[in-house]
């Protein structure tokens, strides 16, 4: 009987943890010596699972007053969001943003990643809008200095499959203004702060050293292909 209780229990846990953040693929030591292992135990493992439980608590709350939550992928969720009543929205826009640009920032990074690819689709491309790789990450880090307050920078494919640099403020995510995210540079202090104190430019000079480009490069042949389709 007890047993069964416990698995009721176990399975109505289940069932509110509908939106589950992303695994790491490295241990959090590994971006050591430019994010040390205790920024990533308090953003990955503290803030990370925060952003979570807040929008699971959000669709609990949801279900119990209005049914069944209408989105199952937080892309549609931030895609479509003005479809929630509006007493919803602004949580769901904080909670599931910073679910999905701390899933993209974290899988976004790696140890000792390689140099983008000459071949790429989105080497060409950042050749053709920003002359070069270089002045793209310059341009980045620019940007992220010069952004006041807690939020993100960005590079993102837009409809038009044309790449820019984009920021947002507080979790606010690209997804909400229709871009495909493919490099997402997380500018809240708590990002930095333990390592580099207020020093920005540093610690965004450092976190480009660990850029995922083959991911990069997925990312944006896959934001080319759904912008394809959708022709
Ligand atoms: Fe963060």
């Amino acid at each position: 009987m007890e047993e069964k209780e416990d698995k009721n229990k176990s399975e109505e846990r289940q069932q509110s943890k509908r939106f589950t953040k992303i695994k790491l693929p490295y241990l959090i030591s590994d971006l050591e010596p430019e994010i040390s292992s205790l920024t990533m135990f308090y953003h990955y493992d503290i803030l990370h699972s925060a952003y979570e439980q807040g929008l699971n608590n959000l669709v609990d709350d949801f279900e119990k007053k209005n049914g069944k939550f209408p989105f199952e992928d937080l892309v549609s969720l931030l895609k479509k969001i003005e479809l929630l009543p509006l007493e919803y929205q602004t949580m769901a826009r904080h909670f599931g943003g910073g679910l999905v640009n701390h899933d993209l920032f974290f899988l976004g990074l790696k140890k000792n990643p390689s140099r983008l690819s000459s071949d790429s689709n989105l080497s060409q491309e950042i050749i053709k809008t920003f002359d070069s790789l270089e002045t793209l990450e310059k341009k980045l880090i620019s940007r992220g200095t010069k952004l006041i307050g807690s939020g993100w920078v960005w590079l993102v494919c837009n409809e038009e499959g044309e790449l820019q640099i984009y920021s947002t403020a507080n979790q606010n995510s690209p997804y909400l203004a229709g871009y495909f995210p493919i490099i997402g540079l997380d500018v809240w202090e708590h990002a930095y702060y333990l390592d580099y104190f207020t020093d920005k430019k540093s610690y965004l000079k450092n976190l480009l050293k660990l850029i995922n480009w083959e991911r990069a490069a997925a990312l944006f042949d896959e934001a080319k292909k759904l912008i394809g389709e959708k022709i």
